[in-house]
Parts: C-alpha cells; sequence; structure tokens
C-alpha cells in the first residue's frame, strides 16, 4: 500500500503527516505501506517512521554512481538516507520529463544492484486505451523496461499498472478492468520468466485510488496493493486505504 506524495510538502510537512500515519497504521501488521515523500524529505520521514513498519520510498534516480550529471541523485545516496524503494517509470516522469523505456531500463537494473527494491510504473495513454493498445503497450513497457535482467533479480521489484487516463483524473477503471489487465500482466511473466516469478510478483494498482473504491479493488485476485498520489496526502484517507477491509 504505496502512497506516492509527489511534489508536496517541505520537511516538516512531511514528518508531521509520517508521525501521523504511523500512529494511524499501527497494527496493521499483514501488509506493508511505504511512503515516497520529495527526495529533501527522505532521511527526516525515515528517521520518524523508524520504529513504525513503515517503509519509505524516493520517487526517482539516476542511473550512474557518480559524476557530472547536474540535478541527478544515485541510487547509493538515497539508500543512504535510509530508503528501500525507489519508484521508476512513473507516467509523470516518461510524459513531463521524456524518460523512455531505454532510460527507465538502465534505471532498473541500476537500482536493483545496488540494493533499492523498484516500483516499476507502467500503463497506457487514454489515446492507446481508446484505440485498444493497452496490451500492446504494457508489454512493450515491460519487455523493454527490464531487458537484460535476470529473473533471479526480480524478487523485491513491485510492478505498478497505472492506466494514464486514470491518474489524477477521477476516473478510475473499475476493479474488474484493472484485475482483467493484471491477471495478463501475470500471464506475460509467466511467459516470460517462469511461474514462480509470476505468483510471486507483487502487481499493485494506481490512478484514482480512493477510500470508497479501495476495498472492491483488494478483492480482485491480482491486485496485491495500490499506489495512490492524490489520496496519500492526508493521513485519514490514505490510513483507510492501507487499512482496506479483507473480505
Ligand atoms: P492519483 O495518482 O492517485 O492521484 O490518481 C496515482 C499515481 O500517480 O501514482
Amino acid at each position: 500500500m504505496a502512497g506516492n506524495w509527489k511534489m508536496h510538502f517541505n520537511i516538516k510537512e512531511s514528518t508531521h503527516l509520517a508521525n501521523d500515519l504511523a500512529k494511524a497504521v499501527l497494527g496493521m501488521d499483514d501488509r506493508e505501506v511505504v511512503i515516497a515523500p520529495v527526495f529533501t524529505s527522505l532521511a527526516a520521514v525515515t528517521q520518524a517512521v523508524s520504529s513504525s513498519g513503515i517503509k519509505v520510498a524516493a520517487q526517482n534516480s539516476f542511473y550512474k554512481e557518480k559524476g557530472a550529471y547536474t540535478g541527478e541523485i544515485t541510487n547509493a545516496m538515497l539508500k543512504d538516507t535510509g530508503c528501500t524503494y525507489v519508484i521508476l517509470g512513473h507516467s509523470e516522469r516518461r510524459t513531463i520529463f521524456m524518460e523512455d523505456d531505454g532510460l527507465i531500463n538502465l534505471k532498473i537494473k541500476a537500482a536493483i544492484n545496488s540494493g533499492l527494491d523498484p516500483i516499476f510504473c507502467i500503463g497506457e495513454t487514454k489515446e492507446e486505451y481508446d484505440a485498444g493498445l493497452t496490451f500492446n503497450v504494457i508489454e512493450r513497457q515491460i519487455t523493454l523496461g527490464l531487458s537484460g535482467i535476470n529473473s533471479n533479480k526480480l524478487s523485491g521489484l513491485v510492478l505498478a499498472y497505472e492506466p494514464v487516463w486514470a491518474i489524477g483524473t477521477g476516473l478510475t477503471a473499475t476493479p474488474e478492468q484493472a484485475q482483467d489487465i493484471h491477471k495478463l500482466i501475470r500471464g506475460l511473466f509467466k511467459k516470460k520468466y517462469n511461474n514462480e516469478v509470476a505468483k510471486n510478483l507483487r502487481i499493485i494498482y494506481g490512478g484514482s485510488v480512493k477510500p470508497s473504491n479501495i476495498d472492491q479493488l483488494m478483492i480482485q485476485l491480482d491486485i496485491d496493493g495500490v499506489l495512490v498520489g492524490g489520496a496519500s496526502l492526508d493521513v485519514e484517507s490514505f490510513s483507510r486505504i492501507a487499512g482496506f477491509i479483507k473480505t
């Protein structure tokens, strides 16, 4: 159950929300809760949640280990703050910052090699969805994004399916639509790797996840969690999401 705070909150605000959240999710031991603050808040937030079960993700990283790359940050530097995950391939990185499948592949490899678990985001745009290209797009994103990575390196990877048309729009895939795509994704991993990898892969859904739709999403067989943007910025709504009711 991951909250992507995107470009919100200074250090004080992030720490405040992290502290509140740590209290609100107390006792939710059968699920993993992850929050992704901005870079400048990572160290303070990992400290704030260190005695809770909450884990921390960075929202991006670069694939080089050091050098003249103004404005970038390495996986080792992120690990140094105490975070354990990094979100890569998010649609906002793909569309606003022109990241392509090749660059995302380099970033995923580098993150895995330095011991950070990638939350690898994929998803089709509205135009691709309308043209019936959803599966072609996600197959391409998975194939190119994970190119050259051995199946034994995939145990920590989380795959986030986020239809771009559902992100921040209030439009959400129906739980059944999301389930259908998640099932296809798991099938693809079975074909490309093996049954074990497919079975163990955590496939999470993102795109306008809210307290009102979380329970229906989480009862779907192949939905293992969610990546939440807007609704993760408020302790009440995110703790309700993290505390989804299993039926
Ligand atoms: P949203 O964002 O929940 O605001 O739609 C999801 C995401 O971008 O991960």
